[in-house]
């Protein structure tokens, strides 16, 4: 896909407006005309609400996605890096989804250039951005031209969103938001590409979250996202790997900023949950075989276990805090991550087996108590968040801890509302032991 200038065109936004409210395929420069003129100001927000609404009925086949994918990325600035092991990893979203933090030192300390640049929370799922300024004076907002020395220099770099990538996928992302056209493959497929591809990274490793927790509940509605994105990859010249990874209960045990942060340095140094320890190791393992640096996937998960069992790994990532600004003696103690003081456990009421942990509410209760934000202006609370004591297919006794809350004093109330909705809807205790995955990836594809 190419730059093409489009200025001499003259199209009228309701002629395109009809063209896909009757199902019709649209061109490339009709595509690139309505964003420019989006970005210019020269579309309105309602008319861009209505083929937000004619794209969601109608779709966009392969070649349109590709075209509006090219005009979101190209309404910013776009990077650019040399060689074939930038290789960047994006999830869909979801509850206690802290794996990044652990991926990316791995894949550094494995020789790959990691250049994240990451959301942060809104809705039920939480940020990366937000969980990483829980570390004090870690700067998440460099120029892009800071964070591509930062990336040449070290191998690894971490920051927010940037008002100059892809500032079209801001503006359609938030009309979405308030249009119930959110839940569209092509939509998505063009919105996370356009935000990837300006990152400038050769290979990219998707996570693509499905289950109760997730953006795409069902396997075929996951499985047709993936392929999307392969598909667009492929037409930009990108490698990538798609991961379908199960978001039926929160990875790992920690939900909320620095509780997630406490988890990832523990599973850096080797003590982490299984699942999230596991799944962190294949994704990054997509990593290092998309960078050239392992021959098959089996050969880079292995590396990328070395890198947590040698320490490599846990040094790049304090590396990573010092040279962003952040308080990298965190890594030590964590006294330094600003916890909340007080602590409630939610007991179990009957003894059995955990049959069902409901992912959606348990981030929402994170939410609410400040961990993530209900409106994007909110401010986040660091301290607050919830520990999953036991995970489905675990035995439990009456009396034993199913979750532990952090709160502070002022939210007694609060926090007894959510224990009595925990008890109530979120844990399901069963006579009978649930069957669970043996392993959180469900399907690994490359676009080769
Ligand atoms: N993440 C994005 O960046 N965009 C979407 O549309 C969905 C998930």
């Amino acid at each position: 896909m190419t730059k093409i200038k489009t200025q001499k065109l003259d199209f009228s936004a309701s002629g395109i407006i009809a063209k896909k409210r009757d199902g019709k395929k649209l061109t490339h420069e009709e595509i690139r005309w309505f964003i420019d003129s989006l970005t210019s100001g020269d579309i309105a927000d309602y008319q861009m609400s209505a083929l937000l609404m004619a794209i969601y009925l109608n779709g966009l086949d392969k070649k349109e996605t590709a075209s509006l994918t090219d005009a979101m990325l190209y309404s910013g600035e776009v990077v650019q890096f040399e060689g074939n092991d930038v290789i960047d990893k994006h999830s869909t979203g979801g509850v206690g989804d802290k794996a990044s933090f652990i991926l990316a030192p791995i894949a550094a300390a494995c020789g790959v250039k990691v250049p994240m640049i990451a959301g942060r929370g809104l809705g039920h799922t939480g940020g990366t951005i937000d969980k990483v300024e829980s570390i004090k004076g870690f700067k998440t907002s460099l120029t892009l031209k800071e964070f591509k020395n930062r990336l040449n220099k070290d191998g690894l770099v971490l920051i927010g969103q940037t008002k100059t990538i892809a500032p079209a996928d801001k503006k359609i992302y938030a009309l979405r938001d308030v249009t119930a056209t959110v839940e569209s493959i092509p939509l998505i497929t063009a919105s996370i590409m356009s935000k990837k591809l300006a990152e400038g990274a050769s290979g990219i490793v998707m996570d693509i979250k499905t289950g109760s927790g997730a953006f795409m509940s069902n396997m075929k509605d996951a499985k047709a996202l993936a392929k999307s994105l392969r598909d667009t990859a492929s037409r930009f010249d990108k490698r990538m790997l798609t991961m379908i990874t199960d978001m039926n209960q929160p990875l790992g045990n920690a939900i909320g900023n620095s509780l997630e942060i406490i988890e990832s340095i523990e599973t850096l140094k080797g003590n982490g949950p299984k699942d999230l320890t596991d799944l962190s190791v294949q994704l990054a393992g997509g990593m290092i075989y998309l960078a050239g640096k392992a021959k098959t996937l089996k050969e880079g998960n292995a590396k990328a276990q070395a890198a947590i069992d040698n320490g490599s790994a846990l040094k790049k990532f304090k590396e990573m805090i010092k040279k962003q600004g952040g308080d990298d003696k965190v890594v030590e103690d964590y006294t330094r991550l600003p916890v909340a003081k007080e602590k409630l456990e939610v007991l179990a009421t009957k003894s059995g087996y955990v049959s069902k942990v409901e992912c959606k509410n348990m981030g929402l209760h994170c939410v609410s108590l400040g961990g993530g934000r209900k409106k994007a202006e909110d401010a986040v609370d660091f301290g607050v968040g919830l520990i999953i004591n036991k995970k489905i297919g675990d035995t439990v006794k009456k009396g034993e801890s199913l979750v532990t809350i952090y709160y502070h004093a002022k939210q007694k109330n609060l926090v007894g509302k959510i224990a009595a909705e925990i008890i109530a809807n979120d844990v399901t205790i069963s006579k009978t032991k649930a069957t669970t995955p043996k392993s959180l990836v469900y399907e690994i594809k490359e676009n080769k």
